[in-house]
């Protein structure tokens, strides 16, 4: 039978695991896949293997997120316990958990490129695709009257993450975006687009540039895995330092590389005079 793109999309978000990804990803990794596939069936596999790729492979052992979210509430107002659940919460993410064997080496180097300056703290930050890389707040000294925006296609996540903000009481929201369908909007004084250019590219070649060119900040933090899920590292970096390249050509930053433990880093400061205050 062919496949229409609405059932298509109907399809893959009754599904026990993908029901929890963003409609507007699914809808147009629909738009791109299904038309490759003229069966129901083989349409709805690729939309799913395409989502798995780009989302799923990451968090596969996030089975209880309500439990969570409950623990994270039950914490409220205790930094130390707040400290201890987010690091047994971040093994929950395979991207945000390799950061961790390596926390004492990752936090300062984090907390230099956030904020070069004690005395101008970052006012807004967007963490894009951010997995569960905003649990890393306790370690970065952030004021928590800085607004820290997190978005990511996965709203188990989103309500982990969101419920974390509120604990530690930090400003700032978690939402569910399609944020290469739906490039975030506003000014910030930085943004985060950690590991996820390989998954904003997966879906459609040059949506990472599109959401870089759509961005209004003053500094961004772009890294790539080094590694990757299977530990392999089959040159990843040499592959992901010419994607770089190409990827800021005729941008209006100027790059600097950081040392991260399993990633390629680098900062890009704006050099066509900063965005006005952020929103
Ligand atoms: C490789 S992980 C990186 C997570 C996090 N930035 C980190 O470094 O720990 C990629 C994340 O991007 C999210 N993601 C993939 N495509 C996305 C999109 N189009 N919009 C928002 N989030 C997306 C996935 O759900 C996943 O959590």
């Amino acid at each position: 039978m062919p496949a229409t793109h609405a059932q298509v999309v109907e399809a893959v978000l009754a599904a026990r695991h993908f029901r929890h990804l963003s409609p507007e990803l699914v809808a147009r990794v629909t738009n791109i896949e299904a038309p490759k596939a003229p069966r129901h069936a083989d349409a709805v596999d690729r939309v799913k293997k395409r989502l798995h790729q780009v989302s799923n492979a990451y968090a596969p052992s996030l089975h209880a997120p309500r439990d969570a979210i409950e623990a994270i509430r039950a914490a409220t107002g205790d930094d130390d316990a707040l400290r201890t659940l987010s690091i047994s919460l971040m093994y929950g993410h395979a991207s945000t958990a390799e950061r961790l064997p390596d926390i004492d080496i990752v936090v300062p180097a984090l907390r230099r490129a956030i904020m070069p300056d004690a005395a101008a703290p970052p006012r807004r930050i967007i963490d894009l695709a951010c997995g569960l890389n905003p649990l890393l707040l306790p370690w970065l000294g952030l004021p928590r009257t800085c607004k820290y925006d997190a978005y990511d296609v996965d709203s188990r996540l989103i309500g982990i993450v969101g419920a974390f903000l509120e604990a530690w009481g930090q400003a700032g929201a978690a939402t569910v975006q399609d944020v290469g369908g739906d490039p975030v909007r506003g000014t910030a004084d930085l943004a985060i687009l950690m590991k996820a250019v390989p998954c904003l590219d997966q879906v459609q070649p040059g949506n990472a540039r599109r959401v870089l060119e759509a961005l209004d900040v003053r500094r961004a933090i772009i890294t790539w895995p080094v590694q990757s899920l299977g530990g392999a590292q089959k040159g990843m970096r040499a592959t992901y330092r010419r994607t770089f390249e190409a990827l800021i050509e005729g941008l209006p930053y100027v790059a600097t590389e950081v040392t991260l433990p399993g990633e390629l880093a680098f900062i890009l400061d704006r050099t066509d005079g900063a965005p006005s205050d952020p929103d």
